[in-house]
């Protein structure tokens, strides 16, 4: 416990001691590589988009680009995301964004829109598919699901076109489902924090909603998301259309 904590201590520190990254040699480069290709390669692919999680081959960066906020978002992941912190020494961190520098100058498109396909995968969006009514894009939309504005930025074609058919395959932390007992009634919705005491979540009304552990008849997490699965709902051509739109979300970017 004390270990682990002076630990933390000892790992804040270091992240402070450096605001530019100067692990930038050859030999560095290669070195971040070998650690990229075992920690990090299964959610970002080598090339930095075929992965499952951001696209690093690009320059945009939602929580930041400079070598700094980096090397934070490395060593600390993003709460609420699958991205784990890397419990790496210092150096080793800086190696690793050395190599992720090389990635994000080469821009490969991680997710390509044909206008005309988007422009009916807009449709099937707002009417058949009912998108809306848990996701925002820009202003308008729910909440029940991730905000979607600039997912197109972020996401390989792959990883989207499994989130409409196998949604619940990976979901993040901060949209897992879940289902309380209250009083002999259950109340459905994602969870949005938890301790070993209490649990906060959103119902599907969008609703916040407390309860103590020691208050509820029981808790289950189950498998599934609360965004239905559109594999069956929505044909082939149909599901491509709506991936042409989705993909080209891009919050103003490219
Ligand atoms: C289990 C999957 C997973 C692993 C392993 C993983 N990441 Fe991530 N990473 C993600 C996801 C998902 C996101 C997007 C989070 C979001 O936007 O909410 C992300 C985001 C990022 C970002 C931020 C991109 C931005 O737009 O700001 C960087 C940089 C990054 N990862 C680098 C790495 C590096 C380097 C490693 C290895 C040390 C790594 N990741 C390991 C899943 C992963
Ligand atoms: C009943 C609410 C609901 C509806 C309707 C819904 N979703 Fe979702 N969606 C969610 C939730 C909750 C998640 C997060 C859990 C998960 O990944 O399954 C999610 C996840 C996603 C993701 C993955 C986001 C990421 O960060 O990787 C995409 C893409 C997505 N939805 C698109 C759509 C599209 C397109 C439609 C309409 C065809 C749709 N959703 C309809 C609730 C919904």
């Amino acid at each position: 416990m004390k270990s682990g904590f002076l630990l933390a201590v000892a790992m804040t520190l270091a992240a402070q001691t450096r605001d530019q990254n100067t692990f930038t040699s050859a030999t560095a480069i290669a070195e971040g590589k070998r650690m990229y290709s075992f920690y990090c390669v299964n959610c970002h692919g080598m090339d930095g988009a075929s992965g499952r999680g951001a696209r690093l081959a690009s320059k945009f960066r939602r929580f930041g680009s400079s070598d700094r906020e980096m090397y934070q978002t490395i060593s600390n992941g993003v709460p609420g995301s699958e991205m784990p912190g890397a419990w790496l020494d210092e150096d080793s961190i800086w190696k690793i964004l050395s190599f992720v520098r090389t990635l994000e100058v080469q821009e490969v498109a991680a997710c390509r829109s044909d206008p005309a396909a988007a422009e009916r995968g807009k449709q099937i969006y707002a009417a058949k598919g009912g998108c809306a009514a848990c996701h925002t894009i820009g202003m308008g939309g729910g909440r029940l699901g991730p905000d979607l504005t600039t997912i197109g930025a972020t996401r390989t074609r792959e990883h989207l076109r499994e989130s409409l058919v196998e949604p619940g395959a990976a979901v993040a932390g901060r949209y897992r489902s879940v289902v309380v007992e209250v009083k002999g009634k259950k109340v459905e919705g994602v969870v949005l924090n938890e301790d070993d005491y209490s649990v906060h979540l959103m119902d599907r009304a969008e609703t916040l909603r407390s309860f103590l552990k020691s208050e509820i008849g029981g808790i289950a997490y189950p498998r599934q998301s609360l965004m239905p699965a559109y594999g069956v709902s929505l044909s082939g051509a149909e599901l491509e259309d709506l991936l042409d739109y989705i993909c080209s979300l891009k919050g103003g970017r490219n």
